[in-house]
């Protein structure tokens, strides 16, 4: 393996961090993508959805092949090569797959021809993903999958945050697919926008707070009221709430949709490790993963 990217979780403030305000996201371990690149006369692409040249790369593609004819083309030492995906992160899940494929790609180019980028080269890199893929892409993705630690991002600001906090969090995938791009220009023509995006922006600073004080139940009902204001602007679907009343009725203390949302996922708190494994097999026909959020650095 060349380059790797992990998954990130936004735990509050998605769609309120493109109008500027404070959002809390953490890497997330459990699913990730690599890259392995290997030399080739011309560059060529290999992934689940494609295996052929860079240039005929279908359109789902195209924020990909834009990145690698970036590095081509600034990096005069990088010969042509196979760039090989692969990512056990489900697409569309609210869980940033483009963003953690774009970083393993630009991990790859840089550990494989010892290129020295920093932070903000990947950053800069990213982005070019990220903008094609997402409508106004705030950059929170980008900047969690670079730092790989829990952060408060504040465009284009990170602070980093200690988490002091005992409890579990369950990500459940809906098995619908999130449309990011979509629900961002959803929220951006909604008649009541501003109230809820300013909503929405005041939850992070007690948000941070709890999370940072071991207050779970305060921690719960910022992502509840979260939760109400992504509804409130059509953010959440049928199914979302349907899994979320089952995931309350098992025993969460808190509930609310991650990411672009419109499908994809939802996360969960939960007071100890006990309820979040019960809840886990009662919602067994969707898949889920545990973080102990003491483990989150
Ligand atoms: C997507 O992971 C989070 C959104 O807030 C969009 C963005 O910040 O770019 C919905």
């Amino acid at each position: 393996m060349d380059g790797y990217g992990l998954a990130k979780i936004i735990l509050i403030g998605e769609h309120s961090v493109v109008y500027g305000h404070p959002a809390i996201a953490i890497p997330f371990h459990s699913l990730r993508s690599e890259v392995v690149l290997t030399p080739n006369p011309t560059f060529m692409v290999e992934s689940k959805y494609y295996n052929g040249p860079l240039d005929e790369a279908t359109h789902d593609l195209r924020g990909i092949v834009a990145l690698i004819r970036k590095i081509a083309k600034e990096y005069s030492n990088v010969p042509s090569v196979i760039v090989s995906i692969r990512s056990n992160i489900p697409e569309q899940s609210g869980l940033g797959s483009s963003a953690s494929v774009a970083k393993a790609i630009i991990h790859a180019f840089d550990s494989h021809f010892q290129l020295g980028l920093d932070n903000s080269a990947y950053f800069d890199l990213l982005s070019i993903s990220e903008n094609i893929y997402h409508e106004n892409a705030s950059g929170i993705d980008a900047t969690t999958v670079i730092n790989e630690r829990a952060l408060l991002y504040q465009k284009p600001h990170m602070t980093p945050i200690k988490v002091n906090l005992d409890g579990y969090l369950v990500v459940f995938h809906s098995k619908t697919k999130s449309t990011t791009r979509e629900a961002v220009m959803h929220v951006q023509a909604h008649p009541h926008r501003d109230i809820h995006i300013n909503g929405l922006g005041s939850i992070s600073a007690n948000a941070q707070w709890a999370l940072t004080n071991n207050n779970i139940d305060l921690l719960a009902a910022m992502f509840n009221a979260s939760h109400s204001h992504l509804k409130a602007l059509g953010i959440s679907t049928p199914v979302l709430e349907e899994l979320r009343d089952l995931i309350l009725a098992n025993g969460a203390l808190g509930v609310k949709i991650t990411g672009g949302g419109m499908g994809g996922s939802l996360i969960a708190l939960f007071a100890n490790e006990e309820s979040a494994t019960k809840a886990q097999k009662v919602l067994k026909d969707f898949p889920s993963w545990t973080i102990n959020i003491r483990d989150i650095k």
